[in-house]
């Protein structure tokens, strides 16, 4: 499986002051067809919330924003890569705000290819190839529920009729960085599956 819903209360998440509305302006506004930004947790995230994560051993550290506008469908796929050992991030909780008509589509592809490191406007580092060299392993739509997403193969989101923002948590969860892998994640959150 490359999802897994989790059982976890997202209707309080977001700080009462943080405005969704100024991040969607600032692309709509634009020429851009989306943006990606990063939060630390606390400027996001209600402290009670995080508190109540943090008793149920889910130690959130930040966040990444995704919006995309209606129809975007961006030409390539990535991998997501830590800035600490230059690794793929291995899985991410995500949830849409709004209406999700889109996919998360994830792709067959050779990750231990060597190629050049980019940088997203959220100053995180990815890998990228053309969605048209890669052949499609499965979609899922994500909707309003928090889901366990893996990050360490090629993906990305159709959007269709609706824009699309999501939430993308980052969740600490294995102190030794090296001994990540999506197994152990999945192992570490199946107390939340729903
Ligand atoms: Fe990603």
């Amino acid at each position: 499986m490359l999802h897994y819903q989790l059982n976890l209360d997202v209707a309080s998440a977001i700080r009462s002051d943080f405005s969704f509305q100024q991040l969607i302006d600032e692309i709509e506004n634009s020429d851009r067809p989306g943006n990606i930004w990063r939060f630390d947790a606390d400027k996001i995230f209600n402290s009670e919330w995080c508190n109540d994560m943090l008793i149920k051993g889910l130690n959130f550290g930040s966040s990444l924003v995704f919006y995309r506008k209606a129809h975007y469908i961006h030409p390539t796929a990535h991998i997501d890569l830590s800035w600490s050992d230059l690794k793929p991030t291995v899985a991410a909780i995500n949830w849409c705000i709004g209406k999700d008509t889109g996919d998360m589509i994830w792709y067959h592809g050779d990750t231990s290819v060597q190629q050049d490191k980019l940088l997203t406007p959220a100053d995180t580092l990815y890998i990228e190839r053309p969605i048209k060299e890669l052949e499609e392993m499965h979609r899922y739509q994500i909707g309003s529920t928090p889901t366990l997403v893996r990050t360490d193969v090629f993906h990305n989101v159709e959007v269709r009729a609706q824009p699309r923002l999501c939430i993308s948590a980052r969740c600490r969860t294995i102190p030794v960085l090296s001994d990540l892998t999506w197994a152990n994640t999945v192992d570490f959150f199946q107390p939340f599956f729903i």
